[in-house]
């Protein structure tokens, strides 16, 4: 596996294998790798003949009062994770080389991301879409793999690759979770003991919403009144947001029917976690 931390050998890589007519597989990541990151290695291996990784935890996507500098950093375990999963190259650039000074183009997604995280972190968005578009411009993938765990980051990333004609197989996989059901995140690391367990409510609340939309229930103020009542019991909780939208266009839904993405972000003590649940009603 090599490790590449200039633009310019990134992009050498990239055109020396496309030459030699391989496919290449790209995961973005921002590290401290987990089950979650290797499901998209593996599904990026099953289709392409060269899989890049990128770790780069991106400055431009963290708020003034958010988590930036104690991000899990760890590149000696990532690289050894990202080789034992087959990885070919990561790619581990600088902010520096990101972003050298004087940098001042944006992508932005408007619509999609006015609502939901997009509305707790304002700026969020622009910070990814603006380094996805630089990592598909340096690594020239035919394919991105994206996690369903960052559904909105998955369809605003999707509508970026639409919008501006990319020409980049975006693809999305399922929610890879522990044993209790908590989503894998690298921010799971930053939970005491006691807030581990209450953080298992998260998918218990969303579980409870996919049964009660099963079972018949079209309000979806009544599926998001029960998930509430559910995240409020637990001492370390407190409620971001908790949304049942149309996965389409991110807006609310007025009454459940067909595909409704069920979506929530919780506080458990001081760490914001998200997950959410598409559920499919009908035929
Ligand atoms: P990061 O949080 O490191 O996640 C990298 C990729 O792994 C994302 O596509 C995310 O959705 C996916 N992922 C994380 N946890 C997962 C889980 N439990 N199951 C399945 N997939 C999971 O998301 C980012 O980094 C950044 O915003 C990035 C896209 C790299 C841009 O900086």
């Amino acid at each position: 596996m090599k490790t590449i931390e200039t633009i310019s050998g990134m992009s050498t890589f990239s055109k020396t294998a496309k030459k030699e007519g391989k496919s290449i597989g790209l995961v973005p990541t921002m590290g401290a790798l987990h089950e979650g990151h290797l499901s998209l290695v593996r599904a990026a291996k099953k289709e392409n003949d060269i899989v890049v990784m990128s770790v780069f935890v991106n400055p431009i996507q963290f708020g003034p009062s958010e988590d930036l500098d104690k991000y899990p950093r760890d590149f000696k375990r990532d690289g050894e994770m990202a080789r034992a999963a087959g990885v070919d190259a990561v790619f581990h650039p600088s902010a520096s080389q990101m972003y050298p000074e004087g940098f001042s183009t944006y992508v932005n997604v408007e619509g999609l991301t006015d609502t939901l995280c997009g509305a707790s972190r304002p700026g969020h968005f622009r910070g990814v879409t603006t380094v996805v578009m630089k990592l598909f411009a340096i690594v020239k993938p035919d394919a991105a793999y994206f996690g369903q765990k960052d559904a909105q980051q998955a369809i605003v990333v999707k509508k970026m690759a639409e919008d501006l004609n990319l020409d980049i197989d975006v693809r999305i996989l399922p929610v890879v979770r522990e044993k209790d059901g908590l989503a894998m995140s690298s921010r799971n690391a930053y939970l005491s003991t006691d807030e581990r367990k209450d953080s298992a409510v998260l998918y218990q609340a969303l579980r409870k919403a996919e049964d009660l939309m099963r079972q018949g229930e079209t309000d979806p103020a009544k599926v998001v009144k029960a998930m509430e009542g559910m995240i409020k019991a637990k001492q370390n909780a407190r409620i971001d947001y908790i949304a049942v939208v149309d996965p389409k266009n991110l807006r609310d839904a007025k009454t459940v029917s067909g595909d409704a993405l069920v979506a929530l972000a919780v506080f458990i003590g001081k760490t914001r976690l998200i997950d959410n649940v598409i559920v499919t009603i009908g035929s």
